[in-house]
């Protein structure tokens, strides 16, 4: 009886459509209830001269107004502690809290946010990266990762290209805005319902800005309406918010962004500006590598040096670089602060090398599939990365070969080029990238878990972890490897809330990695249960309930807590070295476009995708995984495109004006596949993480349009930077259009 490597339906697969799974807000209101909103700052950049609340509040129905002054800590941060939850005297960015509003309704906070009188001086903003550059407005060190001999490397080149790469930010676009519900208890404790990827640190950050111990403050999450990594830390602030309300009122208090206020105040994907320079012979082969990332961090550090990180070690992606320097500059602007985002800065790092090996091939005048092939880890050899990890058990040149079997590749791409020759309205482009994602928070202690199962006398099992279900299906794969390893049917096994009552100092559900650190912590747990459980049994293979019965009356314990820290791992971010990755994820994929010449529209005529996950724990959570996580970086790199005033606004605050990808907008052929590999065994039942990688091959749709416009390039090198909108798309075709045809 194994459930491990079967479709079981996810455990909220009937809920989520029945409208039966209950979401923070979906919470009934508590007698006595408080809704909980904020007045924020509407200029990027400035100082407060005034602030009046006493107007607000004395309408009626408004029962408090907080500023940070209520505040036992103001001052937070995950990584760099240089965030405020409520701005003092400077504003850094428009959507900063000023004051929390507590009242009876809706219509009070309404009113409160207009009687709140304020003076700003505008200061200075700084928008761009160019212009933090130019006022070494950074946030933490530069960071550098480097092997070799660049220098020498480019000054013997055959061949050296340079350039910059640019590609924008992108909002979560989560459909359950942040929302969270704080009570209050007796002795100053807090009960808290959170919509949070990381549980712990919403009540760290609680505890510390009312002054309380940890112990004094429970975060409960049931679920998230999706969340991609913008509640890996900014589903603190609300929560924060909310239990300030309900520390100083004693009343229960909610907050629920509207979608619009969501997509103002928080921050999304961070847009990265990534300076290149690339030596390489005439066959194709890089011989050195040069490449400065520099990204729009925002107002405040949140996770962004961590971000750099992962971007750092993630320009290598596919390809064996022996000289390579790699840099890494967070900016601090005035936008919000910039977050987590499904891909955590890989998807950054591994586009840049990936425009990178088209450029060469266009350059070169040969199959860009061909240059990645010559450039690709070796099974054996040259796998060692910049960062001195070696890639073990690579798969890639493997995937390469088969994707470009299974996709037809040499003969599509003749026939693009066929069609181009001959249509005058459209344009085709084909193109293959690869993904390698490392697997592991890339700061060591944090690639820890812990959790509790307990068994109930009819033989049923509840398990708690530190895992957070977002939609990802982490609850039902932990659920597969409980059922499995006590050996029962998976209907005795349910998945319990997160609450940090029961799973202390837990990690963020991230890194792709929920499944990997609290699934081997669960199985820890039921191990720990069964040696006790084989003693009660004593040979006689009782039925399962029976044997609980037993075990009982034994006055044997039937619960356990269960721990797990990867191991083998390590890294020094000084000096930009180390095994930072306990695996890689790895795939390609193979995309074909069609550009529309006159409109500059786009469409995706085929897409295969094929990756290495090791041993699924449950294919269909996974192929669901694959292909959400690939239009997703699609949306990312073609039509999700965010806009401001010059005054720093947001004006892409709602679907109304910025575009995620919807159902027409997938690729008319879609192939979505798994390799089979014995080889990896270092994760849990031989799985292999697969919620963020697959992102990144979304960018095989990206480089399928570049290779489109070198068609009408006139030999040149096409630039184009991300995202690719139709506007874009139409600019660069006109801007080729312009230049005199070559003979
Ligand atoms: N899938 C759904 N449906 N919703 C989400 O919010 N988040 C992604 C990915 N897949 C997300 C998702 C991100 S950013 C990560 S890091 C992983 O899920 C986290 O979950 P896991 O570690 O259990 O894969
Ligand atoms: N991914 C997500 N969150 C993180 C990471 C990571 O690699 N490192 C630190 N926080
Ligand atoms: Mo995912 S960006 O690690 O939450």
């Amino acid at each position: 009886m194994t459930t491990v490597g079967k479709n079981v339906p996810h455990d909220s697969a009937v809920g989520y459509v029945t409208g039966e799974s209950l979401y923070v807000d979906d919470v009934p209101f508590a007698k006595n209830e408080l809704i909980v909103d904020f007045f924020w700052s509407t200029v990027a950049h400035g100082r407060i001269r005034a602030l009046d609340t006493t107007a607000a509040c004395n309408i009626p129905g408004v029962v408090g107004l907080y500023t940070y002054h209520d505040l036992a800590h103001n001052l937070f941060g995950p990584i760099i502690k240089d965030e405020i939850l409520l701005a003092e005297d400077i504003v850094t960015f428009i959507g900063q809290p000023i004051v929390v509003i507590a009242a009876e309704n809706r219509e009070a906070i309404r009113l409160a946010k207009k009687a709140i009188k304020i003076d700003i001086e505008r200061l200075e903003p700084v928008f761009t990266i160019d212009d933090a550059k130019r006022k070494k407005q950074f946030i933490g060190p530069t960071r550098r990762i480097a092997r070799g001999d660049w220098n020498a490397a480019f000054a013997s080149a055959e061949h050296i290209l340079e350039g910059t790469w640019i590609n924008g930010g992108q909002d979560h676009f989560y459909l359950e805005s942040q929302a969270a519900i704080a009570y209050p208890g007796e002795f100053d404790q807090l009960s808290v319902l959170s919509s949070t990827q990381n549980p712990s640190e919403v009540q760290e950050v609680i505890a510390h800005v009312l002054g309380l111990p940890i112990n004094k403050v429970v975060v409960t999450t049931k679920r998230m309406g999706g969340a991609f990594g913008g509640k890996e830390c900014q589903a603190t602030h609300p929560a924060a918010m909310a239990a300030l309300v309900a520390h100083k009122t004693r009343r229960p208090a909610r907050i629920a962004y509207s979608k619009d206020d969501d997509m103002c105040v928080t921050g999304g994907r961070h847009p990265f500006q990534n300076d290149f320079k690339v030596a390489f012979t005439s066959d194709g082969l890089i011989t050195a590598l040069k490449v400065d990332l520099y990204s729009d961090g925002g107002a405040y550090a949140d996770l962004s040096p961590a971000v750099m990180g992962r971007a750092m070690t993630h320009v290598d992606n596919a390809y064996y670089i022996q000289n390579v320097e790699i840099i890494g500059t967070t900016c601090r602007t005035n936008f919000p602060p910039n977050t987590a985002f499904r891909g955590f800065g890989g998807p950054q790092g591994v586009a840049t090398i990936e425009n990178i090996m088209e450029e060469i091939a266009i350059y070169l005048k040969r199959d860009p599939l061909e240059i990645r092939k010559k450039n690709c880890y070796g099974v054996d050899d040259r796998n060692i990365t910049p960062y001195n990890q070696v890639v073990r058990n690579n798969l890639l040149p493997r995937l390469f070969a088969e994707i470009a079997d299974r996709a037809d590749y040499q003969r599509r791409r003749k026939e693009v080029a066929d069609f181009n020759a001959s249509s005058n309205t459209h344009l085709r482009g084909i193109a293959c990238t690869a993904v390698k994602f490392g697997i592991s928070f890339n700061t060591k202690f944090l690639n820890q878990a812990n959790a509790l199962v307990n068994i109930y006398l009819d033989g049923s099992v509840q398990v708690s972890t530190g895992a957070t279900e977002m939609g990802q299906g982490v609850n039902t794969k932990i659920r597969q490897l409980v059922a499995d390893e006590f050996g029962i049917a998976l209907d005795h096994v349910i998945l319990m809330p997160t609450s940090t009552e029961k799973n202390n100092n837990t990690s963020a559900t991230a890194a792709s990695s929920g499944t990997d650190l609290n699934g081997s912590a669960a199985v820890d747990a039921c191990r720990k249960i069964k040696v006790r459980l084989a003693e009660v049994d004593r040979g006689r293979n009782l039925p399962w309930r029976e044997l609980i019965k037993a075990a009982y009356h034994d006055r044997v314990s039937l619960g356990d807590k269960g721990f797990y820290s990867t191991q083998g791992i390590d890294w020094d971010v000084d000096k930009g070295c180390g095994t930072p990755f306990l695996y890689f994820t790895q795939g390609c994929a193979i995309s074909e476009v069609e550009i529309d010449r006159f409109t500059g529209m786009m469409k995706i005529l085929r897409s295969d995708l094929l990756m290495d996950i090791g041993k699924s724990i449950n294919p269909g959570i996974d192929r669901g995984q694959m292909t959400g996580a690939f239009v997703q970086g699609v949306g990312w790199l073609t039509t999700e495109e965010k806009r401001w005033t010059p005054d720093g606004d947001v004006l892409t605050h709602s679907p109304t004006t910025y575009k995620i990808p919807n159902i027409q907008d997938l690729p008319e052929i879609f192939n979505v596949d798994t390799i089979d590999n014995d080889g990896n065994t270092v994760n849990i039942r031989s799985s292999k993480a697969v919620g963020e990688p697959p992102l990144l091959l979304g960018i095989s749709v990206f480089m399928a349009i570049k290779n489109a416009l070198s068609f009408v390039s006139n030999g040149a090198i096409p630039k184009i930077n991300a995202p690719a909108t139709g506007e874009e798309i139409l600019m660069r075709l006109t801007e080729h259009r312009r230049k005199p045809v070559l003979a």
